[in-house]
């Protein structure tokens, strides 16, 4: 059976501390908790307007991490830029609108190939894997296979946010198929957005999928029990799913 990574997702402990403007709680020192309770690799999301993680995080973060860094990034040429110079292994591009509270939904990569490119071709010459932030829909997915990325990370929001079960196995439908399909198109498929403990399982027992980037129930969570205690939690519940996968 293929493994689940779990990746976690730190831009929420610098969302805290950017709420005094000072250096503590060190989204650093929450990544270093992450890599001793077993996480795969992290995640880090440099918005345009520095909401969270800022580009001194992002230089002690490249510098001090043994596992690997998912760049989460806008196309644009500011953040190439920063790309190129930090060499993370992997960058996630994602749409980014200044007025939305997280990334809302996919990138349309089908209705922005030509843009999207120039940076998929320069990211990939730097050696980096890159990463598209997609609706599971199918034709976002072969946009994304014609512009030679390597992964999908599907956003599985509208199948954690609902509270409807109709819709939540309606959507979990969609993910199971985009996630055939990624299979099918030789694209590396991850998964993430607003996956709880109420809503990995499913998702974690499609065998396709081989990554899990989680970050803001973790965060919160972790402000009751502790960062180790709830990602141990959240690999374990990862783990049991993906255990019950008919090879
Ligand atoms: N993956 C991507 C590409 C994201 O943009 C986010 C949210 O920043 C996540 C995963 C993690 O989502 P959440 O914080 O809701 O767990």
């Amino acid at each position: 059976m293929r493994e689940l990574r779990l990746g976690i997702n730190i831009d929420h402990v610098a969302t805290i501390r950017n709420a005094r403007g000072g250096a503590h709680p060190d989204p650093l020192r929450a990544a270093k908790i992450a890599e001793a309770a077993g996480a795969d690799g992290l995640t880090a999301h440099l918005r345009e307007d520095r909401r969270h993680i800022s580009d001194y995080d992002m230089t002690r973060l490249t510098a001090e991490l043994t596992i690997p860094l998912n760049f989460e990034m806008a196309a644009t040429d500011e953040m190439l830029e920063i790309a190129l110079s930090h060499k993370p292994h992997a960058s996630c591009l994602v749409p980014e609108k200044r007025e939305e509270r997280t990334t809302e939904g996919g990138l349309d990569v089908a209705g922005g190939h030509n843009v999207l490119q120039s940076y998929v071709t320069s990211l990939k010459e730097a050696g980096i894997r890159v990463s598209l932030f997609i609706e599971p829909d199918p034709k976002q997915m072969e946009a994304a296979a014609r512009l030679s990325a390597d992964i999908v990370e599907l956003h599985v929001g509208a199948y954690c946010d609902t509270t409807d079960s109709m819709k939540r196995q309606s959507e979990l439908e969609r993910i199971i198929q985009a996630a055939a399909l990624a299979e099918e198109m030789g694209l590396e498929c991850h998964a993430g957005h607003g996956l709880t403990y109420d809503t990995v399982g499913p998702v974690a027992a499609i065998p396709t999928i081989v990554e899990l980037n989680i970050g803001h129930f973790l965060i919160g969570e972790a402000i009751f029990v502790g960062l180790e205690t709830t990602i141990l939690k959240m690999r374990r519940l990862m783990n049991e799913a993906r255990s019950q996968v008919v090879a």
